[in-house]
């Protein structure tokens, strides 16, 4: 790994991948290429004149800033395209030219100051380049931020805008990564979904003019997951160029491809324009979020597993990032807010029966809690309703072999609530505007430092008022009616990126408060299911459906780029609450064992043989969640495409794998599945099923799946290298 610089170039590479970057004789910073590894000095620009530009070089009618691929472009400045980030002065809109100045290198990666970000454990794992550009006469200074991985295709992107000018300015765009691609037939996926049915792929062309995605929401959002793959098209799980762009942001954010006259293509990725204003006084800065970027010269599988290596080893931290994680049974589901004490002992002696090890209380514990209407922010156990304090409950779960959690929601706050019938200032609504509810309640002004230091009292409170080992924290409703009584009429466009930088604050402070207990992101299931919040958190429930047969689509569309340590995963009931379906239990377990495993329902009235079912499939967890945890993953059925769902995961040193197939939607007399496996190592046997067979028997002829008849038919393949 290097970053070299020679004849006004930047090499930042590795040994697969190259990123070129070139000083014009102009002094613009020009974004030369970005793929497999080549010799930079080898490369040059196209020497072509075009029609109707504008010359940024009075001297040479060619150099033209609308032609040219750039690395951080700016606005009106004879750049058609979409711009990297556009300033507004007391004289109006500026049209900034961004000219070369420095460059730094150092060693390893340097943290991002209040956001969360990847990071190096040793110096030698990472380079960065920090390349400064500015326009003195408009007063802007822009640092870009390049960090190269050694041994993973990884660079991470943002940029550090700073106000040189006398005045103050304000910041109306800032992205953290634009990037420009030459002209070709190319494809993107992004994770596009809704409440209970998040992340599902939508695969499709890039076409001429803008096309892309965004949230608005206050959050990253249940719609649009931060996360865009693009590819030569034809692209494939094994097969071709495949760049993944991933925002370690939890709000709004806004994904843009566009191509052009010429049929170039510029993306751009970062906090979205929309209600975005952020104002710099004279020496102040504004840092963006880090973009992670991923190549891949070999489809999408070998992207994916350089996702996944990295956050889980690299932006998840704490003591369970590298800790396999307890087997839950929430009472969510089995209860919703109707329990007493007697009811969640009676499930926690079920569940400590069949091996389960933590119990998590969900909603409904605290205030005068029995239903949405009421008591967010008064974060107070409920005695009469728990039969006793926390403590004494937890207590008794611990009595009982279980660790105990609890679930908390803590950015929101009931109209029907003490809190708001003392602070209504610290909800988040427009003063004399009827603010809009959503689910009974409203958000909490993260953005003030008294509101941040209250939810930090009252969970440090509770949190340290019991043996409570894991917490669950929701997040249920998104944001409307944005105003803070905090903030001047001309901050106003800074909340939506204030809340975030308030809410990654109080995370920061009461993670390492707490460091031994097991953190789990929600947002009313995966409406914030975004790498920032892994950064706090190792896990994220992925949905509020646990339908097995949408979990499939669900789990198969986030696999694309997050591990399935971050992922949580439950067996519910049948009938399915979200969806009505009734499926096989040992479907529900195959699917639900793919990631963070658990149970959410009643499990004191299952007979027997079900908790005799159950009971095995957490031997199986248990024997097997090491290698769910950290091993390699690979796609080997696609739900979206196929009646059929399977997939793998391999060792890194290949000697073990697990093989899941299930059939997603059958028919009669359907047809026979070979399922070829990947990632093993062909020269090697493997012991499959009592039987013996090569890896590359197993990955070219594949497995023949007998019991492929009925829905739900599923199957588990353990190998074994002999
Ligand atoms: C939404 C979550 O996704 C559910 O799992 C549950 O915790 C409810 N909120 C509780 O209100």
């Amino acid at each position: 790994m290097a970053i070299e610089i020679k004849n006004n170039r930047f090499h930042i590479y590795n040994n697969e991948m190259s990123y070129v970057i070139e000083i014009s004789e102009q002094d613009d910073l020009l974004n030369l290429y970005y793929g497999a590894r080549i010799d930079a000095e080898d490369i040059r620009l196209p020497k072509r004149g075009r029609n109707i530009v504008c010359n940024a070089d009075d001297n040479n009618v060619m150099y033209s800033l609308s032609v040219l691929p750039q690395e951080y472009p700016s606005s009106g400045a004879s750049d058609f395209r979409s711009p990297a980030y556009e300033i507004e002065t007391d004289k109006g809109l500026h049209t900034p030219e961004l000219k070369y100045k420095s460059y730094e290198i150092i060693e390893g990666k340097p943290p991002i100051k209040g956001l969360p970000a990847v990071y190096t454990e040793d110096d030698s794992e990472a380079q960065t380049i920090v390349i400064t550009t500015a326009d003195e006469i408009h007063g802007i200074e822009v640092k870009l931020y390049y960090t190269v991985f050694e041994n993973q295709n990884v660079i991470c992107r943002h940029s550090e805008i700073t106000n040189i000018s006398n005045q103050y300015m304000y910041l109306n765009n800032a992205q953290s990564v634009s990037l420009d691609f030459p002209a070709g037939d190319y494809e993107y996926i992004h994770l596009e979904g809704a409440w209970a049915r998040e992340k599902h792929i939508d695969r499709n062309a890039v076409h001429k003019g803008t096309q892309g995605f965004e949230s608005r929401r206050g959050a990253s959002g249940h719609a649009e997951n931060p996360f865009l793959m693009f590819f030569d098209k034809g692209s494939n799980e094994d097969y071709g160029n495949v760049y993944g762009i991933s925002l370690v942001y939890s709000g709004n954010h806004k994904f843009t491809l566009e191509q052009e006259m010429y049929e170039n293509v510029r993306i751009q990725a970062g906090i979205n324009q929309f209600n975005f204003r952020f104002k710099l006084n004279k020496g102040e800065n504004f840092i963006t979020p880090e973009a992670v970027m991923v190549y891949s010269q070999n489809g999408f599988a070998k992207m994916t597993n350089t996702f996944h290596k990295l956050y889980r080893t690299r932006l998840c931290r704490g003591k369970w990032r590298d800790k396999t994680r307890p087997i839950l049974i929430n009472n969510w589901e089995a209860t919703y807010f109707d329990f007493t004490k007697e009811k969640l002992l009676e499930i926690a002696d079920a569940a400590s029966k069949i091996g389960i090890e933590l119990f998590v209380l969900d909603d409904g514990w605290f205030g005068k809690r029995n239903n949405d209407e009421c008591s967010l922010g008064d974060w107070y156990e409920n005695k009469e309703k728990l039969g006793g304090t926390l403590r004494e409950l937890a207590e008794e779960m611990n009595k009982r072999g279980l660790k105990f959690g609890l679930w908390f929601e803590p950015e929101m706050i009931s109209p029907d609530s003490d809190l708001y019938r003392t602070h209504p200032d610290w909800a988040v609504s427009i003063p004399n505007v009827r603010p809009h509810l959503s689910r009974n309640q409203l958000v909490l002004d993260y953005t003030r430092a008294d509101v941040r230091e209250y939810i930090i009292e009252r969970l440090t409170d509770v949190l340290s008022g019991a043996n409570i080992e894991y917490v669950k924290w929701d997040m249920n409703r998104n944001m409307s009616d944005v105003y803070s009584l905090n903030l001047p009429a001309d901050r106003q466009g800074e909340f939506y990126h204030r809340y975030i930088l308030g809410l990654y604050e109080v995370l920061e402070k009461i993670t390492s408060a707490f460091p031994d207990i097991l953190f789990e992101g929600c947002a009313g299931g995966g409406g914030r299911n975004d790498p920032g919040m892994l950064y706090y958190m190792p896990q994220n429930w992925a949905s509020d459906d646990t339908d097995a047969t949408e979990r499939l689509y669900i789990q198969y569309g986030g696999s694309m780029v997050y591990p399935a340590s971050t992922v949580g995963a439950h067996v519910s009931a049948v009938p399915n609450h979200q969806t009505g379906r009734i499926s096989l239990l040992s479907m529900r377990g195959t699917v639900a064992m793919n990631g963070a495993f658990g149970y959410e329902l009643d499990l004191s009235k299952l007979d027997k043989s079900e908790l005799g079912e159950m009971k095995k499939q957490i031997e199986f967890y248990k024997n097997n969640r090491e290698l769910v945890m950290t091993g390699d993953y690979y796609r080997l059925l696609n739900p979206f495409t196929s009646r059929h769902s399977a997939w793998m995961y391999v060792s890194e040193d290949k000697s073990r794998a697990l093989v899941y197939y299930v059939v997603k939607d059958t028919r009669p007399e359907n047809e026979t599945v070979y399922l070829k496996l990947k990632g093993l190592d062909e020269n090697a046997k493997y012991i499959i099923n009592g039987e013996t067979k090569s890896g590359r028997t197993l990955m070219n002829y594949g497995i023949v799946v007998d019991k492929a008849e009925r829905d739900g038919d599923n199957m588990i393949f353990e190998l074994e290298k002999r």
